[in-house]
């Protein structure tokens, strides 16, 4: 066997476009997993995952941290984000350099190779855990795209367009996956569905979800 033979080996990984200016990276950050999850123990530590109180008054099954700059938080009086931690006063941690550089990669990739977020928002899920459908729109420029990396637990993540009552993707995200979108689909509804239980290698009975944004 020649060497020509392994030019081609890790495989070049694949991707399929969502929608317009979005697409789902397929194991894209499996490669530095060991060290993004390194990170997030640090980082949990620090900023503890809690349940935020929606502004109807409702608990969220999804637990929650952040880091960078500013960290996204939600109480009965709105959404916001915040430069501080509300549960310790303390700034959030600074956004670990794994992760930064895999987000910035990530975008680039989609085709938004000025994207320097500087906010990351933290979701945990366990069985059951769901998201109800949403868009982000709480950072102030939506030029920018969001990128969310999968950890753990595979979950049905549901994509639409920019009108609550589209139809809905289900799009089946696994370990190491990232989904970017952005322009056309900057406000595209989404959310996941509730998490099936199950066992991961390295997260047990968890998926963790890392959603970077340019905030400010
Ligand atoms: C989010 O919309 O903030 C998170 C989506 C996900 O957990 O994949
Ligand atoms: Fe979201």
């Amino acid at each position: 066997m020649t060497a020509d033979f392994f030019d081609d080996f890790p495989p070049a990984q694949s991707s399929t476009l969502i929608a317009p200016g979005a697409a789902l990276l397929h194991g894209f950050a499996r490669d530095v997993d060991a060290l993004l999850l390194t990170a997030f123990e640090a980082l949990i530590a620090h900023a503890p995952l809690r349940h935020w109180v929606t502004p109807g008054g409702r608990t969220m099954s999804v637990a929650m941290s952040n880091c960078g700059l500013l960290g996204w938080v939600s109480d009965t009086s709105g959404y916001r984000y915040t430069a501080r931690d509300p549960l310790s006063g303390q700034l959030w941690p600074a956004m670990p350099a794994v992760w930064l550089d895999l987000a910035v990669r990530a975008a680039a990739v989609v085709g938004y190779g000025s994207f320097r977020p500087d906010s990351c928002l933290v979701n945990a899920y366990g069985p059951g855990t769901k998201l109800s459908l949403h868009q982000d729109k709480d950072e102030s420029d939506l030029g920018a795209p969001i990128v969310s990396v999968s950890l753990g637990l595979p979950a049905v993540f549901l994509f639409g367009t920019d009108q609550r009552s589209a139809l809905l993707q289900r799009l089946r995200l696994v370990h190491g996956d990232v989904v970017v979108w952005g322009g056309a689909s900057r406000l595209a509804y989404h959310g996941i569905a509730p998490l099936a239980d199950g066992t991961h290698a390295l997260l047990g009975r968890r998926r963790i979800n890392l959603t970077f944004r340019q905030a400010s």
